[in-house]
This record gives C-alpha cells, structure tokens and sequence, in this order.
C-alpha cells in the first residue's frame, strides 16, 4: 500500500504493549480522537515492514479504534495520560468495561458483545500510518478543540453525580 509522510502518526515502537497512544485526526471540519493498541505481543514482521498491513493482521499487533467507550459514549477511554490496558484487554474505568485489544469486542460490562468504532491504519516500514479513508491525520495527543470544561468531546449533562 502506498502510504505518505503525511499520514504517519508514530512509530510502532511508540505503541506501548500496555497502554495506549492518543492521536486526533481530521473528519472534513470535524475532529476526533482515535487510539492505537498493541495485541498479541507483535512487533510488525518483515511482510508487514516491506508491504504494509492493515489494522487487524496477526502479524502487525497494533490495533486503533475510536477513543470513546461503546457503554456512554462520551466517556473516554484514553483521557490523555493512555487507557488502562491489562492481560489483552482495554479497560474503560467509568463503569469498567472490558474489551478485546484485536477486535474490539466487549467482553464483560455493561455494553458486553458491543464493538469498538475501528480506524483503519497500515503498518509500513516502522511506522503506523492512518490509511482510513475517511479521515486525515492531525496531530498526536488530545483533540486540541475538545471542550476541556466537560472531560468529553460530547459535553453530555450528567444529573447522577457520576
Ligand atoms: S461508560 Fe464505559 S463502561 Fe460505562
């Protein structure tokens, strides 16, 4: 796959094996925010180096969805400091649901058998690319525009105290 240096959010070596790696990408005026995951212990393997691989492959092991919670999802799961990753799984710490790092199911929670949102990125040549169609990259870090006075890109009003 043809990738461009404009599209390379980080180094696969950026990718923490328990954590998460925060990036903001451009959806036409909008932003958002995505995370990058690392599964199954992978360091991308000499196919994925030469070629280029898309999210999901065994042999790449990084992984990127969209950074919100599929329970509320206004909640973050990576609030800028990385995600709670443990024994192959992101944790959301709202309400503490579980999901897989390679496909993004929820395995245990309230939203259990939901799917992350997945952002398409490539493995090429030490470095992840974001090759999503629909989105460009922005920065690494936060979404700069969130509204911080809410801890949520949606704002939603929260009457529990929660
Ligand atoms: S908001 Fe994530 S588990 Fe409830």
């Amino acid at each position: 796959m043809e990738v461009s240096d404009d599209q390379r959010i980080c180094d696969v070596e950026d990718v923490p094996g328990a954590g998460t790696f925060l990036f903001t990408y451009r959806d036409g005026f909008d932003t958002g925010e995505a995370l990058l995951v690392r599964f199954g212990g992978g360091a991308p393997s000499s196919d994925a180096e030469a070629g280029g691989t898309a999210l999901g492959d065994e042999d790449t092991g990084i992984g990127c969805w969209k950074n919100y919670c599929q329970h509320w999802t206004d909640v973050r799961l990576d609030k800028g400091s990385g995600a709670r990753v443990r024994d192959g799984e992101l944790w959301c710490n709202k309400h503490a649901a579980t999901f897989r790092l390679d496909d993004g199911v929820c395995t245990h929670g309230p939203c259990e058998g939901a799917v992350l949102d997945e952002v398409e990125v490539t493995v090429h040549d030490g470095g992840v690319y974001l090759t999503d169609d629909r989105y460009e990259f922005d920065s690494t870090g936060p979404d700069g525009d969130r509204d911080l006075s809410t801890g949520s890109p949606g704002g939603r009003i929260d009457f529990t105290g929660s």
